[in-house]
């Protein structure tokens, strides 16, 4: 088994009020584990990693497979869990640079139907142009509008360049079993389609095919991805003292009824800028509701010491901050040796990029304490599949132990919704008319 990933709330909060909290996150996790509270028809994710199965894994795998040999582009059309979790492990595996084409593990990968930007649309159909491009289509419902924008272009573009069949050939979509257009498409067009169970909110869905596709054709391991989960899930069923996920889900209760309204999770590795926004996702919808929840928000450091660093060290005491520190980079690189050492640099000439950048987070965390920002720590031994598999099932089971604690149901969305109704009102969608006329009369 790989070295667990760890948590470290010894400067977030007095002990004692993380122990008080503990009976409240035990038996929080017994209805999570129980599945006896409410949104218990969607905890298929508690057990998802054991039921991972070496055939599902090896389909996903063989079809990825497929993907990079017809493809050297490949777009993965969702929004929200159908799009973050994927966009979170590939951005922490890739190469930086590999938007530019730059150390390829597999076809360039792109992103639509995350929003309805009408020059990313227009631009991404100029630059798939003449590409061997495929694409992956993600929606839980089938009839989410952003992501069947993108598809219904794409698609349009893709048939128009390779013919309709060999346009099916490049198309995969990830959707519900037997409801919605998305099924009722694929079906009729006989593209490869993988499911997504009804048990598994889209948040929660980056171990299913969801993420597990799209990380696959980017040339990652998801069976050592799944494997990391599965290891997690096993070290977290049993509430006791080193279960981190209950630690994690009593100190930032404790923080949040003390006063602390908001987590920041903090990075100092841009490789997980987005993994911070699946985060974002994970707990904004899963908290958020009753006019309750901590509200989630990220900085990537020591990029934002320059922008956010002020307000967090100095601005109103209602923030405490988690910070995922990474134990080794994956390249070595010293600073270089000068002779004229015009910018003062000579004192840590040879030392390696990391040693300053891990002394740049230890001088913050102790600036922070200090200044009323109570700090919570994970480390995570490296940015690999292993590793991000215990991060992504910590994160997941914490979200719905803390959930519980807060006294809302972690499983459903209904602000979600609102949105989307004034939307099509406004559209002047079909079955809309009586809230278009209403809407109307509010602009
Ligand atoms: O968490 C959720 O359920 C939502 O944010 C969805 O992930 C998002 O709306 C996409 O939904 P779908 O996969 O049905 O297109």
């Amino acid at each position: 088994m790989d070295k667990h990933i760890a948590l470290d709330i010894k400067n977030a909060i007095a002990p004692a009020a993380v122990e008080a909290l503990v009976p409240e996150a035990v038996d929080a996790l017994a209805h999570v584990l129980n599945a006896d509270a409410p949104g218990n028809d969607f905890l298929g994710w508690v057990d998802l990693p054991s039921r991972t199965d070496a055939a599902l894994l090896s389909e996903i795998n063989a079809a990825a497979q497929a993907m990079r040999e017809r493809c050297d582009v490949v777009v993965s059309i969702g929004i929200g869990g159908s799009y973050l979790g994927a966009k979170a492990v590939i951005e922490a595996l890739n190469d930086s640079f590999a938007a530019y084409g730059h150390c390829p593990k597999g076809p360039v990968m792109l992103f639509a139907g995350q929003n309805i930007g009408e020059d990313y649309l227009y631009e991404m159909q100029d630059y798939l142009k003449d590409k061997r491009f495929g694409i992956i289509v993600i929606s839980k419902s089938g009839t989410t509008t952003e992501p069947a924008i993108a598809f219904r272009l794409l698609k349009e573009q893709l048939e128009k360049q390779v013919g309709r069949a060999e346009a099916a050939k490049s198309i995969v979509a990830i959707t519900d079993a037997k409801r919605g257009a998305l099924r009722k498409l694929a079906d009729e067009e006989g593209y490869k389609t993988f499911v997504i169970e009804d048990s598994v909110g889209g948040r929660f869905s980056v171990l299913t095919p969801v993420g597990l596709l799209p990380i696959a054709v980017a040339g990652y391991d998801i069976d050592a991805l799944v494997k990391g989960a599965q290891d997690m899930q096993k070290s977290l069923a049993a509430p006791g003292p080193d279960n981190i996920a209950i630690a994690y889900a009593a100190a930032r209760n404790a923080l949040y009824r003390s006063g602390k309204k908001i987590e920041i999770l903090v990075n100092y590795n841009p490789k997980l800028h987005y993994f911070a926004e699946w985060w974002k996702q994970l707990y904004g919808e899963s908290e958020g509701k009753d006019h309750k929840g901590i509200f989630p928000a990220a900085v990537d450091n020591t990029t934002d010491l320059h922008s956010m660093g002020q307000w967090i060290q100095d601005g109103e005491r209602t923030i405490f901050e988690t910070v995922i520190s990474v134990e080794n980079p994956a390249r070595e690189l010293a600073i270089p040796s000068d002779e004229a050492n015009l910018d003062g640099l000579n004192y840590i000439a040879g030392k390696r990029i990391d040693y300053v950048n891990k002394l740049a987070e230890t001088g913050t965390r102790l600036a922070h304490i200090a200044g009323g920002v109570p700090n919570l720590r994970i480390t995570i031994t490296a940015l690999q599949e292993a590793y991000l598999g215990q991060l992504i099932y910590f994160f997941e089971l914490a979200c719905g132990i803390s959930g519980y604690m807060l006294g809302v149901n972690p499983f459903n969305q209904p602000g979600v919704e609102d949105y989307k109704r004034n939307m099509f009102a406004l559209l002047a969608k079909p079955g809309y008319e009586k809230e278009t006329e209403e809407i109307r009369k509010r602009l």
